[in-house]
C-alpha cells in the first residue's frame, strides 16, 4: 500500500482514542483505505498531561507547524477557535484534507474555511462535530441532498440530556448530576457551554446549514439552556405526559403571500409528548429526528458524546479522506459548497 501521512492536533478525550485506535486496527484500516494511514505525530500542549490512552512519547510534540506541513490528512481535535483556526488553514493550504469534530470553529468560521478549502480543491470532514459518533453529517449532506428536509429535531447534546434524565427518573438536583457528567467525561471543559446550550446552539447551526443548504450564522440560532429547570418543572411535566428534553429545532418555514420561504432555528427545552421516540432518548445518547418531504421521517440515534465513541466518527472520515486522496482528490462530498445561498432566518417560538 501507498503511504498517506496523518498528523493530530490534539490528544484529549477523542484525540488519544482516535491515535490508540489508528494503531491498533492499522492493518483493517489500510484495508479499507486503500492506503497505510501513518501517524506521523501529535501535537500536544503539554507532553506529560495524563491520557485515556496510552500513546507513544516519541509521537508526541509541542510543535504542531512541521507536523502540519508534512502530511496529507490533518485531524483538528484540539477545540476552541484559535489557534485550531490557523492550523486548519495552513494543512488546506499546505494541500492536506482535514477532519476536524470542532463545531465551535464550524458555527462560527465555517464559510471561511470552506472557502479556502474550494479554492485548492480540499476537502473538510467534520462527522464528529454534531451528534458524536452517529451519522448524520453525511446522510443531510449526500444521503438526502434529492429530498427537501422540512424539519429537524435533535437532541444533541449529551450532558444535558444526561442531566435531564436524571432528573426525571431519580427526581435529581441539577448540581449533583452535573459533577456526574463532568466526571464521566461528558461534559466541555467550561460545563456552561453545555448547561447554557452554546454547544448544542453550534450542532444545530451546522445541522441546519446542511440540511437547509444554506449557511446559518451561530447569531442566528435562539439559544436557552436548561439552568432554569428544575423538579417541580419535571415532576409537572410528567404529570402532563411529556418530558423535558433540550432540543435543538431546525425547520424551514413556508413563504406566505410576498413573504419568501424562511427557516427557524433554536435551542431550547421542551416538552416532548412521552410517546414521541426522543421521549426515550436517556442518559448521554443523542438522536437527530428528521422530517424530509419524500422520506418521511428518520430517526438517528446513539452515542452523542464519549472519546472512544466519537473517535469513530473521526476514524471514518480519515478513511473517506485517504480513499479521495487515492482518487487524487476527487469523490466524497467532492465540494465543501461555501458559496451556499443565505436564507431568511425567522425565529419563531413554537412550542412542541
Ligand atoms: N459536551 C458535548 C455533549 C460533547 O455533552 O454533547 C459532544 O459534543
Amino acid at each position: 500500500y501507498r503511504r498517506l501521512r496523518v498528523a493530530l492536533l490534539g490528544a484529549g478525550a477523542v484525540g488519544s482514542q482516535v491515535a490508540s485506535l489508528l494503531r491498533k486496527h492499522g492493518d483493517e484500516l489500510a484495508d479499507r483505505a486503500g492506503a497505510h494511514l501513518e501517524l506521523i505525530g501529535i501535537a500536544v500542549r503539554d507532553p506529560d498531561a495524563p491520557r485515556d490512552a496510552d500513546l507513544p512519547r516519541e509521537l508526541l510534540t509541542t510543535a504542531p507547524e512541521p507536523l502540519i506541513v508534512g502530511a496529507d490528512i490533518v485531524i483538528e481535535l484540539m477545540g476552541g477557535i484559535e489557534p485550531a483556526r490557523t492550523y486548519l488553514l495552513q494543512a488546506i493550504n499546505s494541500g492536506a484534507d482535514v477532519v476536524t469534530a470542532n463545531k465551535a470553529l464550524l458555527a462560527t468560521h465555517g464559510p471561511e474555511i470552506f472557502e479556502a478549502a474550494d479554492q485548492v480543491g480540499a476537502q473538510v470532514y467534520y462527522e464528529a462535530a454534531a451528534a458524536g459518533a452517529i451519522p448524520i453529517i453525511r446522510p443531510l449532506r449526500d444521503s438526502l441532498a434529492g429530498d427537501r428536509v422540512q424539519r429537524i429535531m435533535g437532541i444533541v447534546n449529551g450532558t444535558t440530556n444526561y442531566i435531564l434524565d436524571r432528573m426525571d427518573s431519580e427526581g435529581a438536583e441539577f448540581a449533583d448530576v452535573l459533577a456526574d457528567a463532568q466526571r464521566l467525561g461528558y461534559a466541555e471543559a467550561d460545563p456552561t457551554a453545555d448547561v447554557e446550550g452554546y454547544d448544542a446552539a453550534q450542532k444545530a447551526a451546522i445541522l441546519a446549514s446542511l440540511a437547509f443548504h444554506t449557511s446559518v450564522p451561530l447569531e442566528a440560532v435562539h439559544r436557552e439552556g436548561i439552568t432554569g429547570i428544575d423538579k417541580a418543572m419535571m415532576d409537572a411535566a410528567r404529570h402532563a405526559g411529556y418530558v423535558i428534553k433540550l432540543l435543538a429545532v431546525c425547520e424551514r418555514l413556508p413563504g406566505r403571500g410576498d413573504r419568501p420561504e424562511s427557516i427557524s432555528v433554536r435551542v431550547y427545552p421542551a416538552l416532548v409528548r412521552r410517546d414521541h421516540p426522543l421521549a426515550s432518548v436517556h442518559g448521554a445518547n443523542n438522536a437527530v429526528f428528521v422530517q424530509a418531504e419524500a422520506a418521511g421521517n428518520l430517526m438517528f440515534y446513539g452515542a452523542g458524546a464519549g472519546g472512544v465513541q466519537t473517535a469513530s466518527a473521526v476514524l471514518g472520515d480519515v478513511v473517506s479522506a485517504a480513499r479521495r486522496h487515492l482518487a487524487g482528490g476527487v469523490g466524497v462530498g467532492e465540494s465543501n459548497r461555501a458559496n451556499l445561498p443565505i436564507l431568511p432566518i425567522a425565529n419563531v417560538t413554537t412550542r412542541y
